[in-house]
């Protein structure tokens, strides 16, 4: 039996700032951004935009009414959850119309979050070939106005239908987890901005790739000239390129450009939309089949998760037949075509401005967001979402 992703879907922000503002504003030589850190744009929230409606959003990229009774499992994979109890999956549940016998929870650890989600997945169905998962990934990544991190800032969500009859690519068996507790991003209940040890995290990533990578050669067989492609979590488009050349020197020259070339396919969404976190590695791979046009079925792409605090699993898979049909690189080209490109004051106002914390009522304006499921409120300690389409 295969299992894998049978559909794959993305959302992100209407709202833009380009890393040239940014740098030009912070007194920054522009190449520290683009070349140096690896980010051109990223990814502005409006208030209406928060992890529930950017993962339903992306949903809504393919999901069918059709699909609603096959569900049996819903995952969602976020760091920046809106409820200390309540699961993101339950508002996710209702706005997609979701059957009540589904298996609905959150799961949290930074950016693994939807990996972990579509392990588990993974393992259901094998149990219940019959049934399908939808697995959410979705966060906004903030670390404040004028620091080291601002620059790896974003938001997104990417959401991806999980079932017996993959269409787009097969998750392979055998996965290698690599967890250790290391202290290198964290975000205390009292704060709403990451606390980072931004260098020390960088090494963290490495180290964890590296220990992945080794055993899953280990126990797999499987050797660098076995994958046509990787696709790393990319806080910033440099981290994940740094994995990458640790281990080039594994393969031939003639490859080495092909998978360079591969990469940097991957990266072409990320560097647009910084940071989503627990999202980010599965937009690297949506880029990657968008942009790539010498992929084939059989193909096998290497996917490294990473969540600091912190765990990480290194595994693949394998594109299937006609897994073209299935892309829609076209909807996509338009989503960034028509974001709106804030100056550097609108992003900082953006930015400051948060929902109350004092359980006051709010109410949001939703006329300059067009996306279908926004939140337009706050009522007696409630969230109010409106799915308009
Ligand atoms: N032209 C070209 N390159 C330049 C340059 C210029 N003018 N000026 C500087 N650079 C280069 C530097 O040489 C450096 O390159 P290398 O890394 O290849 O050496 C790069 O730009 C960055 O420069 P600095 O290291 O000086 O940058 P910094 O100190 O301002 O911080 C950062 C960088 C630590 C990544 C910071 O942005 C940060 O803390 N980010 C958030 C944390 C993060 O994303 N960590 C990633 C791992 S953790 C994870 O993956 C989970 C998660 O999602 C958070």
């Amino acid at each position: 039996m295969k299992i894998g992703i049978e559909q794959i879907g993305f959302a992100i922000p209407n709202m833009y700032l380009s890393m040239d503002d940014l740098a030009a504003a912070r007194g920054v030589d522009p190449n520290k951004f683009k070349i140096g850190i690896g980010q051109d744009e990223q990814a502005v929230p409006p208030l209406s935009q928060d992890p529930v409606t950017l993962g339903v959003n992306a949903a809504l990229e393919w999901f069918k009414p059709e699909m609603r009774d096959q569900i049996g499992l819903l995952i969602f994979g976020t760091e920046s959850s809106i409820d200390e109890s309540k699961a993101t999956a339950m508002y996710a549940k209702r706005l997609l119309g979701i059957h009540d016998w589904c298996r609905c929870f959150e799961a949290k650890e930074a950016c693994y979050g939807a990996t972990a989600g579509l392990m588990t997945a993974y393992d259901f169905i094998k149990n219940h070939p019959d049934q399908k998962a939808i697995i959410f990934g979705a966060d906004i990544a903030r670390y404040g106005l004028d620091t080291p991190g601002e620059v790896t800032q974003g938001a997104g969500g990417i959401a991806m239908l999980v079932s017996a009859d993959p269409k787009i690519m097969e998750i392979e068996p055998t996965s290698t987890p690599f967890c250790d507790d290391v202290m290198d991003f964290w975000r205390p209940q009292y704060f709403d901005t990451a606390i980072v040890n931004g260098h020390y995290s960088t090494e963290q990533y490495l180290r964890f790739f590296k220990n992945a990578w080794n055993r899953h050669k280990e126990t797999t067989g499987l050797k660098i000239e076995d994958y046509v492609a990787f696709c790393y979590h990319l806080p910033f488009m440099k981290q994940g390129l740094k994995a990458l050349r640790l281990i080039l020197p594994e393969a031939s020259e003639a490859q080495q450009t092909l998978l360079q070339k591969h990469f940097d396919e991957s990266a072409a969404y990320s560097r647009r939309v910084g940071n989503i976190y627990t999202a980010s590695i599965y937009l690297s791979l949506i880029s990657l089949l968008d942009h790539a046009n010498d992929l084939k079925a059989g193909d096998r792409i290497g996917m490294f998760s990473y969540g600091s605090g912190a765990a990480s699993e290194f595994f693949t898979g394998k594109l299937l037949p006609n897994y073209q049909d299935y892309l829609r690189p076209e909807a996509h080209k338009e989503i960034f075509e028509q974001r709106r490109r804030l100056t550097v004051p609108e992003y900082e106002e953006q930015f400051k401005q948060t929902l109350p914390h004092d359980a006051s009522d709010f109410d949001i304006d939703v006329t300059n967001d067009p996306a279908p499921v926004v939140l337009t409120g706050l009522k007696d300690k409630q969230r109010i979402y409106d799915r308009r389409k």
